[in-house]
């Protein structure tokens, strides 16, 4: 579970760097995304490996729950947490709603299936206008806020879940564990505002 998570953490940066080339205009943007295409098998190798890893993450967490029930099947009469945090019990409903988003993601932007008006349009190159479609998309608020709401799930999600796999892996010691425990929020802080600085500046009118 651990390691396909920070396979899948690895992704989002390397897809955020990507993503954040929409500041660098339409011409940058559209020109990635054609040289992504052009990868050919490579991306195919990359994209089977994502799948792989997410099935692994979902079936061991999916273990796991069953793991913790069964290790305590009667319930505890009152409940009083010590030592955890919000972000930590909430992974299970954190990991369903970033999988929920993921899926209205790649029907939105992948198989272009939610906006089809906006989402298959070609630039003066005829290369697919992955700039315009971000654009239209964000610039409409509904779209703008559910991405930013599927963000913060990401970030509450990655808050507990970077230090926690980095000890289930045992690369923590006792005194690296807070380090690593704030290292790992501010990581998903990072990558809350790096994502949803994208439909922030298409709403406030920078990117248009
Ligand atoms: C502002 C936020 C985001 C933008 C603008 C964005 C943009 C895009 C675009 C344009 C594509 C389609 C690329 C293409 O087929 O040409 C894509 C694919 C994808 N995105 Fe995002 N994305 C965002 C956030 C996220 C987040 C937070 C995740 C993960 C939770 C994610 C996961 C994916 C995945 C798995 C794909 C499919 C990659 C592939 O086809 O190989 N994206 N994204």
């Amino acid at each position: 579970m651990a390691a396909s998570g920070l396979i899948l953490v690895g992704f989002l940066i390397g897809h955020l760097a990507g993503n954040l080339i929409i500041f660098g205009g339409m011409d940058a943007l559209n020109a990635y995304g054609a040289k992504l295409r052009h990868l050919g098998a490579v991306l195919w190798v990359v994209r089977i490996g994502l799948i792989v890893a997410v099935v692994i993450h979902i079936v061991t967490s999916m273990q796991l729950a069953v793991e913790n029930r069964r290790a305590r099947p009667q319930g505890y009469q009152m409940v009083r947490h010590h030592e955890t945090t919000p972000a930590a019990r909430l992974m299970v409903v954190s990991g369903v709603l970033v999988l929920a988003y993921l899926v209205y993601h790649l029907l939105h932007f992948t198989f272009r299936v939610t906006n089809p008006d906006i989402s298959h349009g070609v630039d003066a190159l005829g290369r697919h206008d992955i700039y315009t479609m971000v654009v239209h998309s964000f610039q409409q608020l509904p779209i703008a806020f559910a991405y930013v709401a599927g963000m913060a799930l990401v970030c509450l999600h990655l808050s507990h879940g970077v230090a926690s796999g980095f000890q289930t892996l045992g690369l923590t010691t006792e005194r690296t564990i807070p380090i690593l425990s704030w290292g790992s929020r501010l990581f998903a802080l990072a990558v809350f505002l790096g994502y949803s600085a994208i439909p922030a500046a298409v709403l406030l009118g920078f990117v248009k």
